[in-house]
């Protein structure tokens, strides 16, 4: 059945299980797989690698597109295969690895990896392992559920092993627009003028002689682990509806918005959800993860099109989905990971992007990634891609954390990965703040009035008033600037000692 799926015959012969696959990876390389945030993973290659691994001391540099599914960076990390993990993970496993110092971690905007690649900034992938839906008669690699950094990669590898997923519906053919900027200097513009925009070809081009084994495979991708839309972030996605109530009104967008982005996780998914109940209409998604609530928003008739780079489902909603993939098909793309989040595109096209924060300060600096300044979470993602470019940058959260424990506002962000400069609107369950055109001073007074919870807004006041009397541009109090947090660590809680008992 597999060979329907190999059109060019003479790849035939290159069939081999995963094991055998897997010996092409030596000590020392630098890897590249598919994979993005759960979807199209290579599954099986670098799973027999992890089982080698407890045999031969093998450590490779990982490169995907972004999160995998299918326990892969979990039994990568645990047979100690990582040396270098690149440009984002969300494995609570090799999240401890990372933060242990054991695996090295950088962390990049989703959109520059292969620019850098390309660019040879970063070391020659030696490897490609690129999961497939099939390989054209001219030997072009149709991906699956993902496009993410798969297209470059095997462009550049010098061998690719081709995952072919018999799993993965036939239907996707078509699915993808695989586009690559041309060279620096002189690049012409990327002609992506509107989010149904097809400008590429649907499959990867690569020479078929560098392809130097196939696995034939059924293994599913791994379901999305976001939770259902809760009363906090129904509120957050009220705050925004009325806010964008309030842009078209001024007539500063048309009731279809313009095109959406929305981050990973739980609030993002919840957020794009509410749009089901608004009165807005023909919206468009020009955005990276596609989520349950892309298909929500197409079966409720209020979205005509989306543009990601992946497909990332619920359990239920791939086993509504997945069969029928066809009937979406025609409002559909899926880019590769530097088109969905060219900067380029992204400001061209007005995107709205709406990611979300772990913590943000009372100046509106935003943290994605770091609990308490030091211990990675995920990574920045492709926030830092369409924050700094977007027509209207928001950032969701809800205003606390751990019970109460952690106020999601505080004084000063302890890292940061959007500045204040990049963020124009910060929403919590208690309001929204409008930051467009204010100055650090008019700032903080809106964050502290609007965002912060009820049990936390006293503090962040006495801040403010403390801090405003010392002044300056950003008024600050260096010494009591992460109060809090070091509060927390002490006590585990932000609430001073007396108001966390009560
Ligand atoms: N301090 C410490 N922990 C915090 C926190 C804070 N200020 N705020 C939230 N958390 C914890 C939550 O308690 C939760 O912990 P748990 O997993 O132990 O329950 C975890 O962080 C996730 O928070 P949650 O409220 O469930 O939000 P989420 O699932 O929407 O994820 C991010 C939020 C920030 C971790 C996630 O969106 C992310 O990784 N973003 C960066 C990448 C990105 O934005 N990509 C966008 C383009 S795809």
């Amino acid at each position: 059945m597999y060979r329907d799926r190999i059109r060019l015959k003479s790849l035939w012969g290159k069939v081999m299980g995963p094991e055998e696959a897997a010996l092409l990876i030596k000590d020392g390389m630098t890897i590249g797989m598919s994979g993005f945030t759960r979807a199209g993973d290579a599954k099986v290659v670098p799973l027999a690698l992890a089982e080698r691994a407890s045999q031969e001391k093998i450590k490779i540099n990982l490169l995907t597109g972004a999160s995998l599914g299918s326990d892969i960076d979990k039994q990568l990390t645990e047979a100690g295969v990582l040396a270098r993990r690149m440009p984002f993970q969300a494995c609570p496993v090799l999240r401890k690895a990372i933060n242990r110092g054991d695996v090295m971690f950088v962390d990049q905007h989703l959109s520059e990896t292969v620019e850098m690649l390309r660019s040879r900034q970063l070391p020659q992938v030696d490897v490609a392992v690129i999961e497939a839906v099939a390989i054209t008669a001219d030997g072009g690699l149709v991906p699956t559920t993902s496009i993410g950094n798969s297209a470059t990669f095997a462009i550049l590898a010098e061998k690719v092993i081709v995952e072919i997923n018999l799993h993965q519906s036939m239907d996707l053919e078509g699915l993808h627009d695989v586009y690559i900027p041309t060279r620096r200097p002189h690049r012409e513009a990327i002609p992506v003028f509107a989010p149904d925009d097809r400008v590429g070809i649907p499959y990867i081009p690569i020479d078929p002689s560098r392809i130097a084994a196939i696995v034939v495979t059924e293994k599913l991708d791994s379901s999305s682990t976001v939770l259902p839309p809760d009363a906090e972030t129904n509120d957050i996605a009220g705050h925004l509806t009325e806010f964008f109530r309030h842009e078209v009104r001024k007539g500063r967008i048309g009731t279809s918005l313009l095109p959406l982005q929305a981050g990973i996780g739980t609030i993002a998914n919840a957020v794009l959800h509410g749009f089901i109940d608004s009165p807005f209409h023909d919206l468009t998604m020009y955005s990276e993860v596609l989520q349950d609530s892309t298909f929500d928003l197409f079966d409720s008739g209020k979205m005509v099109f989306a543009s990601g780079s992946s497909i990332t489902l619920s359990g239920a909603k791939g086993k509504e989905i997945f069969p029928q993939i066809g009937k979406y098909k025609d409002r559909l793309i899926l880019r590769p990971q530097e088109i969905s989040n060219h900067p380029e595109v992204i400001r061209r096209l007005g995107v709205i992007g709406i990611n979300t924060a772990l913590e943000a300060d009372i100046y509106g600096n935003v943290n994605s990634t770091h609990v308490m300044g030091s211990s990675m979470m995920n990574g920045i993602g492709g926030s830092g891609d369409f924050a700094r470019n977007a027509h209207l940058a928001i950032f969701v959260t809800k205003s606390v954390a751990k019970e109460g424990a952690i106020s999601s506002i505080v004084p000063m962000v302890t890292h940061v990965d959007h500045n204040e400069h990049d963020v124009d609107i910060l929403v919590t369950e208690q309001g929204l703040a409008d930051l467009r055109g204010l100055a650090p001073r008019e700032r903080a007074q809106v964050v502290i009035n609007n965002c912060v919870h009820p049990e936390y807004r006293g503090l962040a006041q006495d801040y403010y008033r403390d801090a405003l009397k010392r002044g300056g541009h950003t008024p600050h109090l260096m010494e009591q600037a992460f109060a809090w947090h070091l509060a927390y660590q002490r006590d585990g809680s932000m609430l001073p000692r007396r108001k966390a008992a009560e």
